[in-house]
């Protein structure tokens, strides 16, 4: 009889999973698309409520699509009373992401929708998180450093009124635009560990915000989203060899000869330079420049010049800074505390959440939904059909 061939591929590495029509990386190119536009074009041209249009109804809205919109977003922005009384009682210390992802259930249980089966009503639902992402953000770190959360102010567009409900102050408005190009950037990125993990939990026919809650956990993990924040410690650690003028080489060396990453650096699918690491860079030399901190840039470039050469002498061309080696500055110079640094990922790639997570649920780009259901080899104890022989509780050493 012919054996059946079993392929055992940990980390599902180049395992095709699913068809998509919502985002496409080239990582030999450095290309990524969402819906068909290349992310260069996107980032300078489109905002990101107009990119999680995109992302949602898989094409970019006319002008008063675009208008109505923003508008339905707007209209939902707060979060439930309850939510934020509940948040007061809890401990200030936190992790923002754990409160985030307890959070989320806590929207479901409020969402009149959450029964509803329709497409419609998991776009509204979508809308939804969109909007209240960044307000439970917002109102938890205001809580936590002991002041009362805002009402949004509705006359802001997404990004600059997220900036106004953290910090209680209108933002300059081109840094409000540049956290909105940060927010387009992060927006979508195929089958990452998050958006995989959304799709897994809602192909059991669980609801949106059950999905959502599982994809905050999965980008909470310092290999996923916790790697911009793990740039800025890295920050803290390399100035005190900068201040001594000793080598940045020399720390580089001694990181790797420690067996130990750069941060920021490396991709599991971009095998050249993340082109959205190309963007950030610009932007982290222009607020560096504008705000009077340009020494971020400058140790950063300084480290990504070490250690492409020292990759290069281990032979190792394909590590390039990715899309968290710039960006930890980039919200460093807007305020954003370190670890609200994730929690904005989140706000960002909720868009790409709740747009996969209805890709699955309605098979929209493929026959019919699909439970994921994968096998693994059983290593554990083994004694034949019949089983170990059980010793009662009394019999147990
Ligand atoms: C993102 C990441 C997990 C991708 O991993 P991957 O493609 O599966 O590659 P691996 O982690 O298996 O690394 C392959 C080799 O390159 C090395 N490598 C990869 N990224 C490295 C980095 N940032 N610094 C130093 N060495 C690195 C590994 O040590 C490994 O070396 P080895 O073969 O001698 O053991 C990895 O590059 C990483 O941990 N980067 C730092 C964290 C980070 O920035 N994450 C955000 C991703 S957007």
């Amino acid at each position: 009889m012919e054996e059946a061939v079993r392929v055992k591929n940990t980390g599902l590495r180049g395992v095709t999973v699913a068809d998509t029509k919502i985002s496409y990386i080239d990582g030999e190119r450095g290309i990524l698309i969402y819906r068909g536009y290349r992310i260069e074009e996107l980032a300078e041209r489109s905002s990101f409520l107009e990119v999680a249009y995109l992302l949602l109804h898989g094409v970019l809205p006319g002008r008063s699509e675009l208008k109505a919109f923003e508008e339905e977003v707007t209209a939902v922005r707060e979060i439930p009373d309850f939510i934020v009384d509940s948040y007061r009682r809890w401990p200030k210390d936190a992790d923002p992401m754990d409160v985030l992802q307890a959070s989320v259930p806590l929207l479901a249980t409020d969402d009149p929708d959450l029964k509803a089966t329709t497409k419609e009503a998991n776009v509204r639902m979508a809308v939804k998180l969109i909007a209240r992402l960044p307000a439970l953000v917002a109102a938890w770190h205001r809580i936590r450093s002991g002041r009362d959360p805002l009402p949004p102010d509705n006359s802001l567009p997404h990004a600059a009124n997220f900036l106004w409900q953290l910090h209680g102050v209108k933002p300059d408005p081109q840094i409000a635009k540049d956290l909105d190009v940060c927010l387009v950037l992060h927006a979508d990125h195929t089958f990452n560990a998050s958006t995989f993990a959304c799709r897994e939990v809602v192909s059991t026919q669980a609801h949106m915000y059950a999905g959502v809650a599982g994809g905050i956990g999965a980008l909470s993990g310092s290999l996923h989203g916790g790697a911009n924040a793990r740039v800025m410690k890295m920050l803290t650690e390399v100035e005190p060899w900068v201040q001594s003028e000793k080598s940045v080489t020399d720390w580089v060396n001694d990181k790797l000869s420690k067996g130990q990453k750069i941060m920021g650096m490396g991709h599991a699918v971009y095998k050249t330079f993340d082109p959205r690491s190309t963007i950030l860079k610009k932007m982290s030399e222009r607020l560096g420049k504008k705000l009077g901190q340009p020494h971020w840039y400058e140790w950063l470039t300084t480290i990504e010049a070490a250690a492409l050469q020292e990759f290069e002498k281990r032979g190792k061309t394909n590590i390039k800074s990715n899309v968290d080696f710039y960006s930890g500055s980039v919200y460093h110079m807007m305020g954003i505390p370190v670890d609200l640094m994730t929690p904005i990922f989140a706000i960002s790639r909720i868009s790409g959440w709740t747009s996969h997570i209805i890709e699955e649920k309605f098979a929209d780009a493929q026959e019919k939904p699909a439970l994921y259901r994968p096998e693994a080899e059983y290593v554990g104890d083994y004694c034949g059909q019949i089983g170990c022989v059980y010793q009662p509780l009394e019999a147990r050493a």
